[in-house]
């Protein structure tokens, strides 16, 4: 395999965008490969991700953001993934790049939904999970979630203050990052006085429903020369299934995928979790980081959320973890969302995260979940 970086990266701000996702993912695109610094006409691939560019009446975006760059003539294909489609869009440049098919491809991802309102969001998302046992039920992605919190609660004794923890540590780093969907602080009162969505999860335990893109350059350490800033050097990229349907599942305290796409990952990395600096994880709810600190292996089962309550995954903690805001504060724009983290774990490493900047960088992970966990990436970055 050749060794694989990730030489530019950009995202817009989070939240209602004015502009098109064609628009928007475009730019993106464009700031991502100038900061890359490499030729454009390198690019020999680019893999969008846009589940729902249906509610816009635009599929097929791959030409069209090709056509806009100049590169009329580069294929393309929309990755679909759910919440985890640009990380899985990441997965298969890496693997074309190493695997030396590619000297370098494009990743965007992208979604526009603000022009819905919530309960035809709530549907859209919906999609996502089993229509014929989940969804035709009535359950919807805060409902699936609370019964994980639940399962979580009831074995460990997770209470409402630890998830509220996680809440105002990620509203606290969002408000530090101008990329975030939301840029203010709560405390952890707010969290307990606003209302229930789904039993035990409160409204500040969900993401909210964001527009946003991202993207991320990819090329082969051999091309690139001397890069325009410091590249995240591949160090493994990993994918996972589990069974979709929770139903079927005999544990609901943690998401296998997340357990399976870990330890590929950290086997892949030659290192173990100890060595992560920071990472970014899929914090959709808050139940969903501290289970995915857990199913990481950062914490044994049950450890996470008393760990995250006493300050260990703060800016200046043990291990920060979504330094950006996660998904609860910076924004879930879907398909966007695993390229977004690569962006954050990008300006991290080169330094220009500004009050966010988390103290050491040499290694990062990035942890990014499709639905409940039927699918899963992990990868994990290193310095040169
Ligand atoms: C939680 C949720 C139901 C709230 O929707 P809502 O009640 O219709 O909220 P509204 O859009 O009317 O917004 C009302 C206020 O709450 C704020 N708000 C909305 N969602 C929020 C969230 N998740 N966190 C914090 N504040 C939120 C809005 O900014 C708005 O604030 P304002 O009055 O100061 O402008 C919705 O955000 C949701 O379903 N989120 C989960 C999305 C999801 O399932 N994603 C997939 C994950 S797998």
């Amino acid at each position: 395999m050749r060794e694989t970086w990730v030489v530019g990266a950009a995202t817009n701000r989070y939240g209602k965008m004015a502009e098109t996702g064609r628009e928007a993912a475009t730019r993106v695109a464009l700031e991502a490969l100038d900061v890359s610094g490499i030729d454009p006409k390198r690019i020999g691939y680019t893999f969008v991700s846009n589940a729902f560019g249906v509610a816009e009446r635009q599929a097929h975006l791959g030409p069209l953001i090709n056509t806009a760059l100049g590169l009329p003539d580069v294929p393309s294909a929309t990755i679909e993934s759910a919440c985890s489609s640009s990380s899985a869009g990441l997965h298969e440049a890496f693997v074309h790049v190493a695997g030396g098919f590619l000297d370098a491809a494009l990743v965007v991802g992208v979604e526009k939904l603000s022009h819905l309102d919530t309960l035809a969001a709530t549907s859209y998302f919906a999609m996502g999970a089993d229509s014929a046992f989940e969804t035709r039920n009535g359950a919807t992605f805060p409902g699936l979630y609370a019964t994980l919190a639940h399962a979580h609660r009831q074995k460990y004794g997770t209470t409402s203050e630890q998830l509220g923890a996680v809440a105002v540590k990620n509203h606290a780093n969002g408000a530090k990052n101008p990329h975030a969907h939301f840029q203010k602080e709560i405390s952890l009162e707010t969290y307990l006085r606003s209302p229930v969505i789904a039993s035990p999860l409160r409204l500040y335990d969900c993401c909210p429903f964001s527009d946003g893109a991202a993207a991320v350059v990819v090329a082969a350490r051999e091309m690139v020369g001397a890069p325009s800033a410091e590249p995240l050097v591949i160090r493994a990229s990993a994918r996972s299934g589990s069974v979709a349907e929770m139903q079927d599942r005999p544990d609901l305290t943690g998401l296998p995928a997340t357990r399976t796409a870990a330890s590929a990952a950290f086997r892949q990395a030659g290192v173990g979790p100890e060595k992560i600096d920071f990472t970014e994880v899929h914090d959709c709810f808050t139940i969903a980081e501290v289970m995915a600190l857990e199913d990481l292996g950062f914490y044994p089962k049950g450890r996470a959320a008393a760990a995250g309550a006493a300050g260990e995954t703060s800016l200046q903690g043990k291990l920060p973890v979504n330094p950006s805001g996660g998904l609860k504060a910076k924004g879930h724009p879907v398909s966007a969302t695993g390229a977004g983290q690569v962006v954050e774990i990008f300006e991290q490493f080169n330094r220009r995260a500004g009050a966010r900047q988390v103290p050491k960088t040499e290694w990062a992970l990035a942890h990014n979940v499709g639905a409940t966990g039927g699918s899963c990436s992990v990868h994990i970055f290193s310095h040169r």
